[in-house]
């Protein structure tokens, strides 16, 4: 009797007291918004200038140039019909628009976002998509200082801040987790460059280079460039990298190997900087940059529960809005999966890097900079608004026991979600009840929470990402295609983009 009366107070002082504590923000002038959103900035030391202590290239630079133009080339994949730019297009804010993505085989491989399908005559065809993860962005790779991927699988090993664009040892698949990788490059933009052409549905095809290893496929691939490999129509690489190395009479395989091509992509990707929008500019001073809808929004992402806020900068954290962490929230999990559990359909996260129970079910924290751009969200793709993952931090069972997809692909692999969804809930749960979670739901919550905090993620866009004439130094001209085969993108109306 005690008990059940102790717990009921609870639940009422929780219920009554967050009701009150969501309205000490909605109803408070803009002046004590502002006040209060000043003492937050200076507590977690927002500085609204990511860049200030880097060094990242510009796009105007010759390798981020070199790159650009490989990004945008099929010719690194095994059967010619898949490039990086595929999956990660600027006009797409650097990603595909898509839940889930789809590599090689696609019915019109020139087709990107909705619209781009698998062909029905390909291996392993199943109606859906083919990878097993949505995109994360290239924008603002450089940003980027411990992990990379969902699951960190590439990983800077020393806790060094990013300097001179050099991060120290780097581990990667190729080395496993916690040992270094010697052929992992200058940093982890480099390091991750050299992955996409491996797997067989992202790049690599399912005839090229067959039981080969990760390394025998990029000295592949660089013999190809070469034309070494194979005979090709055109060929300008050989003179391009020449240039762009500055390197007019090196022996070709000093200019294009498995180094050299993974440093201009990485240095292509890592001149995506793209952070001015309207926060930085109130961090920076300029009250009038939001909304008051906005500056809600932001004090609630940055207040504690008994502020009337919901901590997520607990996770996305810092100007970047990630701390680059592992943490289980349970979006739905859908699509093909990462082989893992029962039903062979599962994805276990970090789990799958570190077997540690904190980590099941744990993705890497997004940065929420450009968020509005790159629909839909998830490892998964599982929400299509940001409204919907929103609403799901605050209560992942309910919002699970009320998840229909909503995203682009009608397609989607769904058969196991249910099941393989429930383990992700169950997992969430325990590492909540054993003090392994910084996921504090449920929160309660009102609709003005829930706009507000999407008013707050809209402010976080660059102008840039949404303007095809300001992202055309990342885009190829029209007489730029060194091999005949670079990819020209168009939408599902086919629209070029
Ligand atoms: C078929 C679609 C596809 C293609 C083609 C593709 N990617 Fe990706 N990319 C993905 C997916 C999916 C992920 C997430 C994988 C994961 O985390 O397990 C990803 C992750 C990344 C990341 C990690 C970003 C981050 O924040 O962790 C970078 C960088 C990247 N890709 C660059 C490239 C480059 C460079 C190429 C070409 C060599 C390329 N991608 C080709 C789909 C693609
Ligand atoms: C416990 C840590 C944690 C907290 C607290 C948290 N998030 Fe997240 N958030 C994540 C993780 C992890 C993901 C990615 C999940 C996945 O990939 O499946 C994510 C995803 C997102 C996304 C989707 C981004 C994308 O690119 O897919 C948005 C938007 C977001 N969070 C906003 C918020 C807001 C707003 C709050 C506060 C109400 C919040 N988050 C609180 C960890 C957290």
């Amino acid at each position: 009797m005690k008990t059940t009366l102790y717990a009921s107070g609870i639940i009422l002082t929780q219920l009554f007291s967050s009701f009150s504590y969501a309205s000490t923000i909605d109803y408070r002038s803009e002046k004590w918004l502002d006040d209060n959103l000043s003492k937050k900035i200076s507590h977690f030391s927002l500085t609204g200038e990511p860049a200030k202590h880097r060094t990242l290239p510009s796009i105007h630079s010759p390798k981020a140039q070199l790159g650009k133009l490989l990004f945008f080339s099929k010719i690194q994949s095994g059967n010619f019909d898949t490039a990086c730019v595929s999956c990660h297009h600027p006009t797409l804010g650097g990603a595909d628009a898509l839940s889930i993505s789809i590599g090689v085989d696609a019915t019109n491989p020139d087709m990107l976002g909705p619209g781009r399908e698998h062909r029905p005559t390909a291996v392993n065809y199943d109606g859906g998509p083919t990878m097993p993860r949505n995109v994360p962005t290239s924008f603002n790779l450089g940003f980027w200082d411990t992990h990379i991927f969902h699951d960190g699988r590439i990983e800077a090993m020393l806790p060094v801040p990013y300097q001179n664009g050099s991060v120290g040892p780097i581990s990667t698949p190729d080395s496993g987790i916690g040992v270094p990788d010697p052929s992992a490059g200058a940093n982890l933009s480099h390091a991750q460059a050299g992955f996409p052409i491996t797997p067989k549905e992202e790049m690599r095809g399912f005839s090229f280079a067959q039981n080969k290893s990760n390394q025998e496929i990029r000295d592949l691939i660089a013999a190809r460039l070469r034309g070494e490999l194979e005979p090709l129509q055109i060929n300008n690489w050989p003179t391009l990298f020449r240039q762009a190395y500055n390197k007019p009479n090196a022996p070709l395989n000093e200019v294009i190997n498995n180094h050299s091509i993974r440093e201009v992509l990485g240095e292509y990707m890592r001149s995506q900087a793209f952070v001015e929008n309207r926060w930085y500019n109130y961090i920076k001073g300029d009250k009038s940059a939001l909304s008051l809808a906005e500056k809600r929004g932001a004090l609630k992402f940055f207040s504690k529960r008994p502020d009337g806020g919901f901590n997520c900068q607990s996770c996305h954290r810092g100007d970047l809005m990630t701390d680059e962490g592992f943490h289980n929230i349970a979006v739905p999990q859908i699509g093909r999966g990462k082989g893992d559990g029962d039903s062979g359909t599962n994805d276990f996260g970090r789990y799958r890097e570190t077997f540690v129970y904190r980590d099941a079910f744990a993705f890497r924290t997004p940065s929420l900079i450009n968020v509005e751009m790159t629909s839909p969200y998830g490892h998964d793709g599982a929400f299509n608004t940001l409204e919907g993952i929103i609403r799901h931090h605050m209560d992942p069972f309910y919002s699970v026991a009320l998840y229909s997809y909503d995203g682009p692909q009608a397609n989607i692999q769904m058969g196991d979600w249910h099941s393989n969804t429930r383990e992700a809930l169950w997992a969430m749960f325990l590492q909540q009840t054993m003090g392994l979670s910084k996921l504090r739901s449920p929160y309660f919550y009102t609709e003005t929470d829930i706009n507000d905090l999407v008013a707050f993620m809209r402010s976080l866009t660059d102008p840039c990402t949404k303007s095809r004439e300001c992202l055309a130094p990342w885009l190829v001209d029209d007489d730029q295609d060194p091999d005949g085969l670079r990819v020209y993108a168009v939408d599902e109306n086919f629209n070029p983009m």
